[in-house]
C-alpha cells in the first residue's frame, strides 16, 4: 500500500509492527523476481545472523534497468551536469543507461570478473560512476567504491581488505577550479596491493596518466572490445551486492556489507515513501537531485539504487556548490527543473553564509520538497532553507540513518507527516526505534533522551563487516544485547518526536564525512616527532563539528606552525585531506587517570571553550595538566 496520507502512514506503521513479514512481502512484491523468496525473515541479533527474502532469486539491475524498458526506455533515468557549467549536460534514458551498464558488465568479464569477485571504483562523479556501479551489480561482482577525496593509503587499504581485483578509475577529477589526478593516487596505492590485477582508467580530464602494460586500460579502448548485450546474473537474495568502508571508533575503517535483496527493497520503499515520489500531471516524473557523492552511502542509495529501483530521474552532479559561484546548485535546479532537493546541512550553512545575493533571481519555482541528511541540522540553516530555497511551500524531510542502515529510518513524510524543525521526528514504517540508558534498559514515555537504538530488523539493515564478522557484533549488537546500537544519542520530546543529538561514541562528523578519532590519532601518530595525541570533535560554524587535535612531541620545534602544516601532511597522505585538523595544540602532557585512560571529557570541554565547568579532575594522574592546556587553547 502507498501512503499517501498520514493516516495511511500510522495504518502502514502498526502493520509493520504486527505483521512485519507480511508489511515487507508486500513491498517485495512490486519487484521484479526471478524466483519469489521461500522464507520473509529470519533473524537474530545475537550472532547476529539477518536474512530476508530468503530463497529470493534477481539481480538489482534488472530491476533498476530492464523492467523500465518496456514503459520507459525513453524516459531520462539520469542526467549528468558537469563541474564546469558551459560543458554540455548529458541524458541518458533508461534505454542508454540500460545499453551502457550492460556494454560495461562485458568490459568487467572481460577483464577476468566473476561473480563474488571484488571490485574497487576511484572515481569523479560521472556517469561512468553510476555505470561501473551498475555492472558490476549486474554480472554480481561486490563493489568497493571509495570516494574520491580519500588518499593512496586509504585506498590501499580498502583494496586489501577486500582482496579487490580489479580497479576502476579515471585519468583525473575536475572539482571547482581544480584537478585532481586520481590515477596517479591509485597507482601509489597500487604498490602495496599484490590481488589487484587490472585497472580501467576512463578518460576524463586528460591529466597525464602512466598505463602500465599487462594491467592497465582504457575504458574507451576496452568499450570497442566487447557487445552490448549481457544477460543479469541470477542472484540470492542474501549476496553481498556492495561494501562500502565507514569509520568508527577504533583506527581502522571497516566494510558494511549490505546484501541484493533487502537492500533492494529497502531503498526503492524509502525513496518513494518519503519523497513522495510519484509521477505527475500527464505522466511528467519528478526530476530527483542529490546532491552526495557516491562515495558515500546516500550517494549509493539515493542517486544511484533507490531512484533507479523506482523507475525515477536521478541528477549526478559533478561539482562542488560553489563553483563557478555559490549560486551553482540553484543554477542547477532551474537548469534541470528540479522537483526535489536532497542536500546537506554543511552544504546549506556553506551556502548561508554567502549570503542571499546567490539566491536572488534564480528560478526555483519547480521544488516542491527539500531533503536533509548527514548531521544534525540547526534551527537556524533549517529556517534559512525553508524560508529562502523552499520559499515556505516545500516541506523539507530530515531523514536520519546511516551506513549501516542502507536507507533512512527516521524522517517526516514529505507533506504527510508533521515537521519540527532540528527533528527527525517520526520512524518509517517498519522501523522500532527504542532509546536506552548507559546500562541498557530500555527509557519509556515521552520527553527522554538516550542512546538510539532499534529493536527488530529491517531489510537494509547491514548483515556484516567484511571479513570479520565478529567484529559487526561487537560494534553494533554487543554493547545492548538483543538490540542494533546506533551509536547516536537521541532526544524523544513531549509529542513523541525523535531528535539525533549527534554522536555517542568516538566518531565525527566533519562536514557530513564520518571519521573516527582513533583514525586521525593514528595517522598524527605516523609523524616524526609526534609522541601522542588526541582528537576530539568541537562546534564549527559551517562543518558542523571541527576536528581538534592535541599533540604531545618529542621536542619543542622551533617553529611550531611549520611543524602543524607537516602534520596535515601527513594526516592528509594517510587518510586524506578530509581529515585534516582544523585546530592544533601542542602540549606537554594530556589529562589521563591513574589507569592511563585520556579523560577525553576534558578535552572535549576545553576545545568547545568551555573551560569553566571541567567537572571531577582530581581523579587525573596530573591535575596540573589540565591548566597548562587551558591556557594554550588555540
Ligand atoms: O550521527 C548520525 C549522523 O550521521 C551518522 C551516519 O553517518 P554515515 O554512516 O556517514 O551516513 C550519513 C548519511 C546517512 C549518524 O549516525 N546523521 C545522519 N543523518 C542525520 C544525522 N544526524 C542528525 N540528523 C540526521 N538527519
Amino acid at each position: 500500500m502507498k501512503i499517501r496520507s498520514f493516516d495511511d502512514y500510522q495504518q502502514a506503521y502498526q502493520q509493520s509492527v504486527t505483521d512485519p513479514e507480511g508489511f515487507w512481502a508486500g513491498v517485495a512484491d512490486t519487484f521484479l523476481w526471478r524466483k519469489r523468496w521461500d522464507n520473509v525473515l529470519e533473524w537474530n541479533f545475537t550472532e547476529p545472523s539477518i536474512k530476508w527474502f530468503l530463497g529470493g532469486k534477481l539481480n538489482i539491475t534488472e530491476n533498476c534497468l530492464d523492467r523500465h524498458l518496456a514503459t520507459k526506455a525513453d524516459q531520462p533515468a539520469l542526467i549528468f551536469e558537469p563541474n564546469d557549467p558551459t560543458e554540455p549536460s548529458q541524458t541518458l534514458t533508461y534505454k542508454v543507461l540500460h545499453e551502457r551498464v550492460c556494454q560495461f558488465s562485458n568490459v568487467l568479464k572481460r577483464n577476468g570478473v566473476q561473480k563474488g569477485d571484488r571490485v574497487c571504483i576511484y572515481m569523479p562523479m560521472v556517469p561512468e560512476l553510476a555505470i561501473a556501479i551498475l555492472a558490476c551489480a549486474r554480472i554480481g561482482a561486490v563493489h568497493s567504491v571509495v570516494f574520491g577525496g580519500f588518499s593512496a593509503h586509504s585506498i590501499a587499504d580498502r583494496i586489501n581488505d577486500a582482496q579487490c581485483k580489479l580497479v576502476v578509475t579515471s585519468d583525473g577529477a575536475f572539482r571547482g577550479n581544480k584537478e585532481i589526478a586520481l590515477k596517479a593516487t591509485v597507482d601509489d596505492a597500487l604498490l602495496t596491493c599484490p590481488s589487484v590485477e587490472k585497472v580501467i582508467v576512463l578518460t576524463r580530464t586528460r591529466t597525464p596518466t602512466s598505463m602500465i602494460k599487462g594491467r592497465d586500460a582504457w575504458w574507451e579502448d576496452e568499450l570497442k572490445l566487447v557487445t552490448t548485450d549481457c544477460p543479469a546474473e541470477e542472484m540470492d537474495a542474501e549476496d553481498m551486492l556492495f561494501v562500502l568502508y565507514t569509520s568508527g571508533s577504533t583506527g581502522k575503517p571497516k566494510g558494511v556489507v549490505h546484501t541484493c535483496g533487502g537492500y533492494m527493497v529497502y531503498t526503492s520503499y524509502t525513496f518513494e515513501t518519503v519523497f513522495q515520489y510519484q509521477p505527475g500531471e500527464e505522466g511528467r516524473v519528478p526530476i530527483f537531485f542529490c546532491t552526495a557523492d557516491i562515495g558515500w552511502i546516500t550517494g549509493h542509495s539515493y542517486i544511484v539504487y533507490g531512484p533507479l529501483a523506482s523507475g525515477a530521474t536521478t541528477v549526478l552532479f559533478e561539482g562542488i556548490p560553489t563553483y563557478p559561484d555559490a549560486g551553482r546548485f540553484w543554477d542547477v535546479i532551474d537548469k534541470h527543473q528540479v522537483n526535489i532537493l536532497y542536500t546537506a546541512p554543511t552544504a546549506i550553512r556553506s551556502l548561508m553564509s554567502f549570503g542571499l545575493d546567490f539566491v536572488k533571481n534564480k528560478d526555483l519555482s519547480s521544488l516542491q520538497i527539500l531533503g536533509s541528511v548527514g548531521e544534525p541540522i540547526n534551527e537556524e540553516a533549517w529556517h534559512w532553507y525553508h524560508e529562502n530555497i523552499g520559499k515556505g511551500r516545500c516541506p523539507i524531510v530530515d531523514t536520519w540513518w546511516q551506513t549501516e542502515t542502507a536507507g533512512i529510518l527516521i524522517s517526516p513524510i514529505a507533506g504527510l507527516t508533521p515537521l519540527k524543525p532540528t527533528y527527525a521526528t517520526l520512524p518509517l514504517p517498519g522501523v522500532q526505534p527504542i532509546l536506552v540508558d548507559e546500562a541498557g534498559k530500555e527509557i519509556e514515555g515521552n520527553g527522554v533522551s538516550g542512546n538510539l537504538c532499534l529493536k527488530f530488523p529491517w531489510p537494509g539493515i547491514l548483515r556484516t563487516t567484511y571479513g570479520d564478522h565478529e567484529r559487526c557484533r561487537q560494534t553494533y549488537f554487543a554493547t545492548y544485547p538483543g538490540l542494533y546500537f546506533t551509536g547516536d544519542g537521541c532526544l524523544r520530546d513531549e509529542d513523541g518526536y525523535y531528535r539525533i543529538t549527534g554522536r555517542v561514541d568516538d566518531v565525527l562528523n566533519v562536514s557530513g564525512h564520518r571519521i573516527g578519532t582513533a583514525e586521525v590519532e593514528n595517522a598524527i601518530n605516523m609523524h616524526l616527532g609526534v609522541i601522542e595525541s588526541a582528537v576530539v570533535g568541537y562546534p564549527h560554524d559551517i562543518k558542523g563539528q571541527g576536528i581538534y587535535a592535541y599533540i604531545i612531541t618529542d621536542h619543542p620545534h622551533q617553529n611550531p606552525e611549520l611543524m602543524k602544516k607537516d602534520i596535515l601532511a601527513t594526516v592528509a597522505r594517510m587518510i586524506g585531506p578530509i581529515a585534516k585538523p582544523d585546530k592544533i595544540q601542542f602540549v606537554s602532557g594530556l589529562p589521563k587517570t591513574r589507569s592511563g585512560k585520556i579523560m577525553r571529557r576534558i578535552l572535549r570541554k576545553i576545545a568547545e571553550g568551555e573551560t569553566s565547568n571541567l567537572g571531577d579532575i582530581t581523579t587525573l594522574l596530573d591535575p596540573a595538566v589540565v591548566e597548562e592546556i587551558k591556557a594554550g587553547v588555540v
